[in-house]
């Protein structure tokens, strides 16, 4: 039988043979990674929209693929049964509760004083519903009740314990606490640009406060749940805000939250002067750093992040980053870094 003549060339290829085989094996891995974080992301045309599928008022629950309206208080009394407490703020009590074999939570007024904080919490609900906000189901102004999903991982407080459940192990790396680094800023993002204009995350005094008013889903994420202290900004009309009317004290709180006339001068809410949304930004560092953890690679991640999170920490609010900008710099840093883990080496060729 004859011999293929080609056969000694496939053993040792020309160079340029090498050279556009490589290029090619770049290209194809590239694809590979712009397809595996698009879906990590989820389309933002996809994603911000997708809750929009029911009209205002409607929500959609599970593997139902009808819209049911918002549950009223009749409803609300008739089909939802009370399980058991599964959390506590300052404003509400949280109880896991049935409805048509759906775990849902009932949140419910503690203190009738704070009914201004519990409403203004309903209204955002309501006005804000979208991939990065707890769903609605139901409410009942005049008892004080909210219907909302449950999520069985609680708030962010709890992040720590439940990546050391056995169970969830293996989500404990850099890249799937940067990514929940980049839900958090999302959704920053999004309150800062919302359809209402710019809303202050206001209930966020202290690290563990913050935390608390975020929600784990089960295929972790992160989304918003308490917006019961979400102020409005609007810069050109010079309308500002302040967080509550008490003095804060502390590293966690932005430079321009604290008292600015020194200790000599008694606290007064009317001389304290009011601020903008950039004192969201001056805490996202320490949120993120909260996320990245101690697990491997989570120091090189911080020092990507390192000029990013110094610019957020300026004392000049207008000199900080928008959310938008950090966002970008924190999806740069996973493209780059889960490139550095495909590929070592290759950023420059890049
Ligand atoms: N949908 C939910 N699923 C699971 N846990 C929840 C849910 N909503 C609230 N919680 C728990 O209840 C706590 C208090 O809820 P929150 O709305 O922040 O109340 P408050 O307005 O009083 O601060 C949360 O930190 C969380 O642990
Ligand atoms: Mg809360």
């Amino acid at each position: 039988m004859e011999k293929k003549p080609h056969s000694a060339k496939r053993e040792s290829p020309p160079r340029e043979a090498a050279a556009a085989l490589l290029v090619l094996l770049v290209l194809l891995l590239n694809a590979l990674l712009y397809l595996y974080l698009s879906e990590l992301r989820g389309s933002p045309g996809r994603a911000e929209a997708e809750p929009s599928l029911c009209p205002f008022g409607y929500f959609r629950l599970g593997s139902v693929k009808n819209c049911s309206p918002w549950l009223s208080c009749e409803a609300i009394n008739r089909e939802v049964r009370k399980l058991k407490c599964v959390g506590e703020g300052a404003v509400k009590k949280v109880f896991l509760s049935e409805w048509k074999e759906n775990k849902v939570v009932l949140s419910q007024l503690t203190n009738i004083e704070l009914k201004e904080d519990f409403l203004h919490g309903l209204k955002m609900l309501k006005a804000l519903q979208s991939r990065h906000v707890v769903r609605l189901l139901g409410y009942c102004e005049k008892q004080f009740t909210i219907l909302t999903e449950y999520h069985p991982l609680g708030s962010l407080r709890g992040l720590n314990e439940t990546l050391h459940i056995p169970k969830y192990k293996g989500m404990n790396t850099w890249h799937r606490r940067l990514m929940l680094a980049i839900d958090y800023v999302s959704i920053i993002r999004y309150l800062h640009s919302s359809p209402l204009g710019t809303l202050v995350m206001c209930d966020s005094n202290d690290l563990d406060k913050v935390l608390s008013q975020y929600l784990l889903t089960s295929d972790f994420h992160v989304l918003v749940n308490d917006l019961d202290a979400l102020p409005l900004v609007n810069k050109s009309s010079g309308r500002l805000v302040k967080c509550g009317h008490r003095e804060l004290r502390g590293e966690f709180v932005a430079p321009e939250q604290r008292w600015p006339y020194g200790e000599d001068v008694p606290f007064d809410d009317d001389l304290m002067p009011p601020y903008d949304e950039k004192t969201d930004i001056w805490k996202i560092p320490d949120v993120s750093n909260f996320f990245l953890g101690h697990v491997e690679g989570s120091d090189i991640v911080r020092l990507h992040l390192f000029d990013i999170h110094a610019a957020c920490k300026r004392k000049d609010p207008a000199k900080r980053p928008s959310a938008q900008e950090i966002l970008d710099t924190y999806r740069k840093v996973l493209t780059l870094l889960i490139r550095e883990v495909a590929m070592p080496g290759t950023r420059e060729m890049l």
